[in-house]
């Protein structure tokens, strides 16, 4: 009988739960062995591995983060880490792995397939900054949760007129902040992938207030280049406004995961499992246009993101 394991790796996302719950459930619908590797390829390279059931998985389709633990490991990106890791799979007899992480570990998982080992990547980050799949598992919870604090932290904002600044999470990706821009109503959005002048951002504050704005509210992506604490000084100085700063930094990657991320999670899962089924070679697992697909994983890692300009324009269209 086939064995096959599961861990979740790099930051933690709501929707990883889904994801485990359906590949060890759709592993063992197929008679395979399914084995939960724990703390990621941390857990991996200590042999932190444990045989999985089906019981072991419920009530946890609901819950954000990972019930496997996640890690970042640095043993694991050297030559000897890689090393030992096909040594651990192999003494536990283990034929493939299922990782669920963000950009750093599917490129993991494709340095051990360079060792011959059997993977398969699911996109499990917050960020959106996979080029190959429309969307990661987590994005969706996480940018439902800033549009909530953008609703609260705009009355703070309105009631005392000020230029609030909301700086999220993505790393080097803009989409939390560029969706959470739109849906939130923002009047301005700072994203990595478009570098805009300080300047124009205080010129617009001020033809804004002349125009009868009393307060704005600019999201702001962690990978800008104009970072949040010095927009909020900026802004001070050349608009004599008040301006405050708010990060929500860890806020958005817990909480249950919503409707889009369980269903992503969960069918991505059962694509892994078809795909391990059927071993051709490693893969991604992903969403495009609604379909779940599952391409060339060092394909995939190789194809960039594009940032969605026509949203990117709409922030400023709607904000006036
Ligand atoms: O990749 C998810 C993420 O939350 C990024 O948006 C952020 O830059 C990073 O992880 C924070 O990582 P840590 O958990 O190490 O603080």
């Amino acid at each position: 009988m086939p064995r096959y394991g599961v861990l979740t790796s790099g930051g933690d996302a709501p929707g990883m739960n889904a994801a485990i719950r359906s590949v060890i459930r759709c592993g063992i619908d197929r008679g395979f062995e399914m084995y939960g590797i724990y703390r990621g390829y941390e857990g991996l390279l200590e042999g932190d591995i444990k045989r999985m059931y089906g019981e072991d998985v419920a009530d946890i389709m609901q819950r954000g983060g990972t019930i496997l633990k996640t890690a970042r490991s640095q043993e694991f990106t050297t030559d000897e880490g890689l090393d030992k890791a096909v040594n651990i799979i192999e003494t536990f007899d283990l034929d493939g792995l299922v990782v669920i992480g963000g950009d750093g570990s599917l490129h993991g998982a494709l340095a051990l397939a360079n060792r011959g080992i059997a993977v398969v990547g699911l996109p499990g980050t917050i960020d959106n900054d996979l080029g190959y799949t429309d969307f990661t598992i987590g994005f969706d919870t996480a940018v439902n949760t800033v549009i909530r604090g953008i609703s609260s932290i705009r009355d703070t904002s309105s009631s005392h007129e000020r230029t609030t600044i909301i700086q999220v999470m993505g790393r080097g990706c803009g989409d939390i902040a560029l969706y959470s821009a739109v849906a939130g109503g923002a009047e301005r959005v700072l994203i990595p992938e478009i570098p805009v002048d300080i300047d124009d951002v205080c010129k617009k504050i001020i033809i804004d207030a002349n125009n009868g704005k009393t307060h704005s509210i600019i999201v702001v992506a962690e990978g800008a280049e104009i970072k949040g604490p010095e927009l909020v000084e900026v802004i001070k100085s050349r608009t004599m406004k008040e301006s405050r700063m708010v990060v929500l930094s860890y806020l958005q990657r817990g909480g249950s995961p919503t409707l889009r991320d369980r269903l992503l999670a969960t069918r991505c899962g059962a694509r892994a499992i078809e795909v391990l089924a059927n071993y051709t070679g490693p893969k991604a697992i992903g969403e495009i246009g609604g379909q779940i697909i599952g391409v060339d994983l060092e394909e995939a890692l190789r194809q960039k993101r594009e940032v969605d300009l026509d949203l990117y324009n709409l922030v400023e269209v709607l904000s006036k």
